[in-house]
């Protein structure tokens, strides 16, 4: 029984094992089998979700688990019961619980307080871990490596950039180069901690606040505005974002990259309907890999 609740809880063979097991499972390399066979799956989510929760439900199934959902109005704590007692409650019941909570990465921690129950980060406030190993699991598809790559993350300094920088940075000479608009850019902890990964395999990581002088690349990725559970306080965020759109100029400066994004988008915003459409995106495709993503840390969090 394993938690995974930040991609910092991952030693880097736990981390590889996962990009590389997503990636098996979306080859359909993997012999059908049901190692959850017996064991029940909690999916808590209080935010909205297309994907995640559909993947993680769907991979669930399909390892042989039988799920139980419960929605932002089914618990009792929407009526004050605590965190601690309510994982106390779920952990002499459920196997794994996939938890959703758009909160406060203290609060997952107290979900993985017991040792009876897996718990899985579907997205905090600060980070999704399950995005960027999503992620992972695409490029190694794609490039056969993530060592190496050069991706041009644009948008928001939000949880899934946090998760994709922690995890791109563990693996040699990649280079992650994050253009976030000014006063949305990454948690300076998530940079320095990234930072000093980088330092150790050969990585760069570099952040700016502008969309001149693009490197080239092998990945521009992209983001949607309003991150969900998030809302801005500035009454004028658009005008700030609206430098950072990634259209077929963006895209032109680097002519043999794909094109990446974690969905749900809003064409016209954050990337045009002519790049998101177009020959160079594969972002359904990543999609459709955070239900193999999801069997590789199902299968790993239960051992
Ligand atoms: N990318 C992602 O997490 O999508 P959902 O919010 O639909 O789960």
């Amino acid at each position: 029984m394993r938690h995974l609740l930040s991609i910092s809880d991952l030693d880097d063979n736990d981390l590889r094992h996962l990009v590389r097991r997503g990636a098996e499972f979306s080859a359909g390399t993997v012999s059908p089998a049901e190692p959850l066979h017996g064991r029940v799956v909690g999916i808590y989510f209080r935010k909205t979700s297309t994907r995640t929760r559909t993947a993680f439900s769907a991979g669930a199934l399909r390892l042989g688990a039988r799920i139980v959902g419960f929605g932002p109005d089914d618990l009792q704590e929407n009526t004050g019961e605590t965190v601690e007692d309510t994982a106390a409650v779920l952990s002499g019941m459920l196997d794994v619980l996939v938890a959703r909570t758009a909160g406060s990465q203290a609060e997952l921690a107290l979900f993985a307080e017991q040792r009876r129950m897996a718990v899985v980060n579907a997205m905090s406030a600060a980070e999704h871990p399950t995005q960027a190993l999503t992620d992972l699991t695409t490029m190694t598809r794609r490039f056969g490596d993530v060592g190496g790559l050069r991706v041009l993350y644009v948008g928001e300094g939000n949880n899934t950039a946090s998760a994709l920088a922690l995890a791109l940075c563990r693996f040699p000479d990649t280079e992650l180069h994050l253009r976030t608009p000014p006063g949305y850019g990454l948690d300076a902890r998530f940079l320095h901690e990234a930072e000093v990964y980088a330092k150790r395999g050969g990585a760069r990581v570099v952040e700016r606040h502008d969309m001149t002088d693009l490197p080239p690349v092998d990945v521009v990725y992209t983001t949607r505005w309003q991150t969900t559970g998030t809302t801005k306080p500035d009454p004028d965020w658009r005008t700030v974002f609206a430098p950072f759109q990634v259209d077929g100029a963006v895209l032109d400066t680097s002519p043999d990259a794909v094109f990446m994004h974690d969905l749900p988008a809003h064409r016209g915003e954050e990337v045009t309907a002519e790049v998101l459409d177009g020959r160079a995106s594969i972002a359904f495709a990543q999609a459709e890999n955070k239900y193999h993503s999801a069997r590789a840390v199902l299968e790993w969090c239960s051992g």
